[in-house]
C-alpha cells in the first residue's frame, strides 16, 4: 500500500513529467538499450525509427499515476495492453528493468529538481502500477494456447488489394490451434534481413473457420527509409513452405452484442482484417451486418472477393465500400443514415481513422463507450484515460 504522502507527491509531479514526456522516453529508451541489449529482441526498432508509439510506455505509466489512489480505472486499458506484453512474451522478470531506466531517465531529464522525496514516491508507484500489469499476464500466460513462440509452416499466400497479402499456416509442431474468436491477432517474430535482431508483430486474424489453420493479413508499411522491417520481408521473402515462428492468439476484441443488435462493422485500410472474421462469424450465425470498409480506391480494397461471396451467401449481410476518391470523407450524414438504437458499433483501423471516426460519431451524440474499438496502436492514445 502507497501512503497518501506518496499518492500526493505522485499526483503532483505528473504535470511536470508530462511536460518533458519526450525528453524522458528517448533518454529512457536509449539508456534501456545499452544496457539491456537483449531488449531489442522484443521492441518495435520501426516504431523506434518513426518515432511512433515509442512514447506509448512512459504516456501510460503517467496515465496510470493520475489514477494511482484508484488503480481499478485502468485495468479496461491495462488488459488490452497485457495482452500484447503476453503475446511478445514480456516477462515479470522484465519489470524492475524497465522501471530502473524509466526512474533514471526521470532524474537525468529533471536533475535536481527531482528530489530524492520525488524519486523515492515514483518508484514505489512504478511498483505498483507493474504489478497490475504482472498480475493479469500471469492470468494471460497461464490460459494461452501454447508457450512461447512456435514454429508455423506456411500452406497458403494470396494478394489481397494492391498493399496487403494473407497468409494461411498450419503448426508444425505438435500444436493444437485453439477455437479462434473474431477479433483475436497472433504475433509473429521474424529475424528480418538486413537486421540483426528479431522483430515481432502483431496482425489480426481474417477468418475463424475453426480447421487447425491461423489465416492472417499483412500490410505493406512505409517506405523508403520508412519501409516496415517485417511487413516488407513478409510480402517479398516468404513463400508457401517457409516457416513462420508465432505465438499464442490474443487480444479482447470480440463481439459482445446481445444478439437481437444489428452491428455496423467499420473498417479501413488494415482494419478490415477482424472485421472480416466478425462478417464471416456473425453473418453465417445469421445476425444482421452491415460491413463498411473505407478505402481509397475499388481497385484497392482487401479481401473484395471474399466480402462479396459473404455479401452474396447471407441475405442478413449487408456491405458498403465507402471509397475515398468517389465519396470523400466519411462524414457524420453518411454515418447517421447508418446507426439507430438497434445498432452496435464496431470500429478498426489506424490512429487518425479511428480520431476522425469519433469526431464524426460526437456530432451525432456517440462517445467512445458507445462504440466496441480496436486501435492499431495503443488504446490509451485514443481514449480518454
Ligand atoms: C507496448 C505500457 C512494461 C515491452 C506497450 C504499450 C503500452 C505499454 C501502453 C502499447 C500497447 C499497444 O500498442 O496497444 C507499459 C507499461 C509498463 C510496461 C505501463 C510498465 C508498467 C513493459 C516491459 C516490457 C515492455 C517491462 C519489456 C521489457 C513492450 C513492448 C511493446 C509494449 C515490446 C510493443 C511496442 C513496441 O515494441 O514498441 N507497453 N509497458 N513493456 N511494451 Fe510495455
Amino acid at each position: 500500500m502507497l501512503s497518501e504522502q506518496t499518492k500526493e507527491i505522485v499526483k503532483q509531479t505528473v504535470p511536470v513529467l508530462e511536460q518533458y514526456g519526450n525528453e524522458i522516453t528517448k533518454v529512457f529508451y536509449e539508456r534501456l538499450f545499452e544496457a539491456h541489449p537483449e531488449l531489442l529482441n522484443i521492441f518495435n526498432k520501426s516504431n523506434q525509427k518513426q518515432g511512433k508509439q515509442q512514447t506509448a510506455l512512459a504516456q501510460t505509466v503517467l496515465a496510470a499515476a493520475k489514477h494511482i489512489d484508484q488503480l481499478e480505472a485502468i485495468v479496461p486499458n491495462v488488459n488490452q495492453i497485457a495482452h500484447k506484453h503476453r503475446a511478445l512474451q514480456v516477462k515479470e522478470e522484465h519489470y524492475p528493468i524497465v522501471g530502473e531506466y524509466l526512474l533514471k531517465a526521470i532524474k537525468e531529464v529533471l536533475g535536481d529538481a527531482a528530489t530524492d522525496d520525488i524519486m523515492n514516491a515514483w518508484e514505489e508507484a512504478y511498483g505498483e502500477i507493474a504489478s497490475v500489469f504482472i498480475q493479469m499476464e500471469k492470468a494471460m500466460y497461464e490460459q494461452a494456447a501454447w508457450d512461447d513462440f512456435q514454429s508455423f509452416k506456411i500452406t497458403n499466400i494470396e494478394d489481397q488489394g494492391t498493399s496487403m497479402k494473407s497468409f494461411e499456416v498450419e503448426p508444425e509442431e505438435n500444436i493444437k490451434v485453439p477455437e479462434l474468436i473474431a477479433g483475436q491477432y497472433i504475433t509473429v517474430r521474424i529475424k528480418p534481413t538486413n537486421d540483426e535482431n528479431l522483430a515481432l508483430r502483431h496482425y489480426s486474424i481474417f477468418s475463424v473457420k475453426n480447421d487447425g489453420k491461423i489465416r492472417f493479413a499483412v500490410k505493406r508499411e512505409g517506405a523508403g527509409e520508412k519501409k516496415g522491417l517485417v511487413s516488407h520481408d513478409l510480402h517479398d521473402s516468404y513463400s508457401v513452405g517457409d516457416t513462420l515462428e508465432i505465438s499464442a492468439p490474443a487480444g479482447d476484441f470480440k463481439v459482445e452484442s446481445p444478439e437481437d443488435k444489428k452491428l455496423l462493422l467499420l473498417s479501413s485500410g488494415a482494419g478490415v482484417t477482424p472485421m472480416l472474421a466478425m462478417l464471416e462469424d456473425e453473418g453465417y450465425k445469421g445476425r444482421d451486418v452491415h460491413f463498411v470498409h473505407v478505402n481509397e480506391s475499388e481497385a484497392d480494397v482487401p479481401f473484395k472477393k471474399e466480402i462479396d461471396a459473404l455479401n452474396v451467401m447471407n441475405n442478413n449481410v449487408e456491405v458498403t465500400y465507402h471509397l475515398r476518391e468517389r465519396d470523400g470523407y466519411l462524414t457524420s450524414d453518411e454515418l447517421k443514415s447508418w446507426i439507430n438504437e438497434d445498432v452496435e458499433i464496431y470500429l478498426c483501423g489506424g490512429i487518425t481513422f479511428m480520431d476522425t471516426i469519433f469526431e464524426e460519431l460526437n456530432k451525432l451524440n456517440i462517445d467512445q463507450s458507445g462504440v466496441h474499438f480496436e486501435p492499431f496502436g495503443p488504446k490509451m492514445s485514443i481514449t480518454n484515460v
